[in-house]
């Protein structure tokens, strides 16, 4: 007994000695966090912030012509305040069904997806009388406007552990105020059959930063590839699928942004306001009525070598067994700003979704039986 507390105590000590986690860099210069050099950051940054153009198979729906026009403040890779229009509609029982949008006057329905593009690349030279431009029918009530969110130091993100989220989710519940957050498994996409805890995107719909930019390189560019083959409508189509090649290294489009975004430093502090004495009353306040309870302060990736996504991606040195300060929400919650968009499993995760049986994907948010397509129930499954 007094060898086994002699254990613990020594335990206790080793652990209050042990020294914290190193810090994860920060800063808005551009440079690596460390996971590749400055000239290969640099080369993928290229990437991210180059401009598409119809040979590079852009469109036929889109919003914009590159990843840097929407997450560029105050470098690449930050926010901006450029938003995207999701719309749909309740079925008979209450429930999220997606829009039906009409192009090329009726012709075709846009099915499947509540993101309605603002841009498209017909009528055009080639096809000058097919006018495919996306336009929100009457019958689509349920509308929002969903803004960009910042993907520096999402590398850290992705890296932090399942369990992590698991274990803040219970300790939530336990709590005296039962703040339930959910965790819910999403599809990795690179990894078919694998899920893991979703992090990435305002719903949490994505767990891997790979699957992220091959969703964000289709829905937001057209641009198709190999994790996402399918074009949103083949009219006006005339660059061969996947529009996103492997290039000389070995690496497609997809391949950079994802390096890209797992080596950028996480967002610097304001180290000058954070010192002021409203500053710092207002951390202070931050914790006591408890928003760190959601907005956590401090999280820690997994050690270096710990295989992620499936097995697909190994967590670098740089990455690993650091300690960052996102204050983000990686939970579900109901905060009351619910805005009433289901998540379309096949918009996020391809249209062959269904072909393939997820390990463990969030079972309860997946509704089937009266609806047309299961979805992705956006907060409380
Ligand atoms: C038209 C604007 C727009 C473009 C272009 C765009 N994004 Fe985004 N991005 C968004 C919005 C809006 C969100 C939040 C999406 C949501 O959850 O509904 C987002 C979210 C993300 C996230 C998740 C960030 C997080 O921490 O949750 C990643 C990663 C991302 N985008 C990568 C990319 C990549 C890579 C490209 C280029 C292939 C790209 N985006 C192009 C607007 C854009
Ligand atoms: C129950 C969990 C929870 C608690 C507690 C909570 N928040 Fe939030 N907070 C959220 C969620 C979820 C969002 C995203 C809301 C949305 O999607 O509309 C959010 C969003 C925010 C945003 C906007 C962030 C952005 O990037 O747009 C701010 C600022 C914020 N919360 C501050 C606070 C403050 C201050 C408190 C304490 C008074 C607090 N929150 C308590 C869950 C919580």
């Amino acid at each position: 007994m007094k060898l086994s507390i002699g254990i613990s105590l020594l335990a206790v000590t080793v652990l209050l000695l042990a020294p914290p986690f190193p810090e994860a860099p920060a800063g808005f210069d551009n440079k690596t966090n460390g996971m590749v050099d400055d000239a290969t950051h640099a080369a993928d940054q290229a990437k991210f912030d180059e401009t598409e153009a119809l040979d590079d198979g852009l469109g036929p729906l889109y919003n914009t012509q590159s990843c840097r026009e929407c997450h560029q403040n105050p470098t690449s890779g930050g926010p901006s305040q450029v938003t995207e229009l999701r719309v749909g509609h309740s079925g008979p029982r209450g429930e999220f069904v997606n829009p039906e949008i009409p192009i090329a006057r009726g012709t075709e329905i846009i099915k499947g997806r509540s993101l309605v593009n603002d841009r498209a690349i017909c009528p055009n030279a080639a096809f000058p009388g097919t006018e495919i431009q996306e336009r929100v029918p009457d019958s689509e009530t349920i509308r929002t406007f969903r803004v960009s969110l910042n993907v520096l130091g999402d590398g850290f993100v992705e890296a932090v552990p399942d369990q992590t989220f698991v274990d803040l989710a219970k300790d939530q519940c336990k709590k005296n105020h039962k703040i339930c957050g959910q965790v819910l498994y999403v599809p990795i996409v690179e990894a078919p059959g694998q899920t893991r805890v979703g992090r990435f995107g305002w719903k949490d719909q994505q767990a891997s930063l790979l699957s992220f930019a091959a969703d964000a390189y289709l829905n937001e560019m057209g641009i198709t590839s190999r994790l996402q083959p399918d074009e949103v409508t083949n009219l006006c189509n005339t660059v061969a699928e996947p529009n996103d090649k492997t290039g000389p290294d070995g690496l497609s489009d997809i391949d950079h942004f994802a390096r890209f975004i797992r080596a950028t430093e996480t967002p610097a502090r304001d180290a000058q306001t954070a010192q002021t004495p409203k500053a710092r009353l207002g951390a202070e306040l931050f914790d006591k009525v408890g928003c760190d309870t959601c907005h956590v302060q401090t999280l820690t990736t997994a050690p270096a070598g710990t295989n992620l996504n499936g097995g697909t991606f190994t967590v670098p040195p740089a990455l690993g067994g650091k300690q960052f300060h996102p204050y983000g929400d990686f939970l579900l919650h109901n905060v009351g700003t619910g805005d009433g968009i289901v998540q379309s499993m096949t918009e996020h995760y391809g249209k062959k979704m269904y072909q393939i049986t997820w390990k463990n994907l969030s079972g309860n948010c997946l509704r089937k039986g009266p609806f047309p397509v299961p979805y992705l129930v956006s907060f409380l499954c």
